[in-house]
């Protein structure tokens, strides 16, 4: 740790939120990071802007730079992540000349080359998701949740947000070949959460009617992110903030949060979804 902070100069940021424990900033997630405290937050639960596919709204990286650029916010994550801290991207790459594109493979060896763990990848199954590429191919309908950590046991509490699979262990064999006598068993502490989740993406739009962004993500999705990673009372960051999704998570679960996004009119709107969240918790 302390050779990572050698050499950091830390500048004063300010919020331009700060209550009901959310804080927002505008500003480069890199900036913003290198402000804040080593060591202070449990974990990180973002969408970035994927490879130059939302150019024309809020930019977009060159699938060249992605890895590097990638690189460069893990890094101010990795200073002020706790040492159990851990961080979930959800990202998905896209048909690029009849091939899927190559820079979220590239991206995923550039972070483990810089030292994280690649704990495990889990899937957003979306449903109702737009297809992707060719009508001559089956409709892509997911994305990946990749999980990467500073060492290979970061806090998880893999129970405290999904129903646990109906069983374990290797089935016993069949006499006659097929699974249809298969027992499903339930081994208390043994059983696992399932690693994909189902959920529409319809839930982002409709979640409150106070989100006005081009790529939300549904709140229930960082939810289920952010209990897989967040001790109770903990403090939940997302780099690339959006519409708060990730924020009004945290609201509703008790953890603190720290929203940062270039784009100060979607930190406005993230305010307002903020406040209008905590006010259906107090009324
Ligand atoms: C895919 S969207 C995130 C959507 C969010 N998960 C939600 O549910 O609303 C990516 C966001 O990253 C922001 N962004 C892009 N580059 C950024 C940077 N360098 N620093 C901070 N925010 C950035 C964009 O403005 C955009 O709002």
């Amino acid at each position: 740790m302390e050779q990572q902070n050698r050499g950091h100069m830390a500048r004063q940021v300010t919020p331009a939120y700060d209550r009901n424990g959310a804080q927002l900033y505008v500003g480069d997630c890199v900036e913003v990071m290198a402000a804040l405290p080593a060591e202070s937050v449990d974990a990180i639960v973002t969408s970035p802007p994927y490879a130059m596919q939302r150019k024309a709204t809020y930019g977009g990286i060159p699938e060249a730079e992605y890895p590097a650029w990638t690189v460069a916010w893990m890094n101010e994550a990795r200073r002020i992540l706790k040492p159990d801290g851990s961080v979930i991207i959800n990202i998905r790459p896209h048909i690029k000349n009849g091939q899927i594109s190559d820079y979220v493979l590239r991206t995923r060896l550039a972070i483990r080359g810089r030292g994280w763990t690649e704990c495990e990848e889990m899937i957003w199954n979306k449903k109702s998701g737009a297809p992707m590429g060719s009508t001559k191919r089956p409709r892509r309908s997911w994305e990946s949740l990749l999980w990467f950590a500073k060492h290979g046991r970061p806090y998880s509490d893999p129970k405290a947000g999904g129903r646990e699979s109906a069983w374990s262990g290797t089935p016993s064999k069949f006499k006659d070949g097929h699974t249809h006598n298969l027992q499903l068993t339930s081994w208390a502490g043994r059983s696992r959460v399932a690693d994909v989740v189902d959920m529409s993406v319809r839930l982002a739009a409709d979640s409150d009617g106070t989100t006005d962004h081009p790529a939300p993500f549904p709140w229930q999705l960082a939810e289920w992110c952010g209990k897989l990673i967040t001790p109770p009372g903990g403090t939940i960051l997302d780099p690339f903030n959006g519409s708060a999704s990730t924020g009004v998570a945290a609201l509703r679960n008790g953890w603190n949060y720290i929203g940062i996004d270039a784009v100060p009119e979607y930190i406005e709107m993230s305010g307002r979804r903020l406040d209008h969240e905590a006010g259906k918790e107090a009324a």
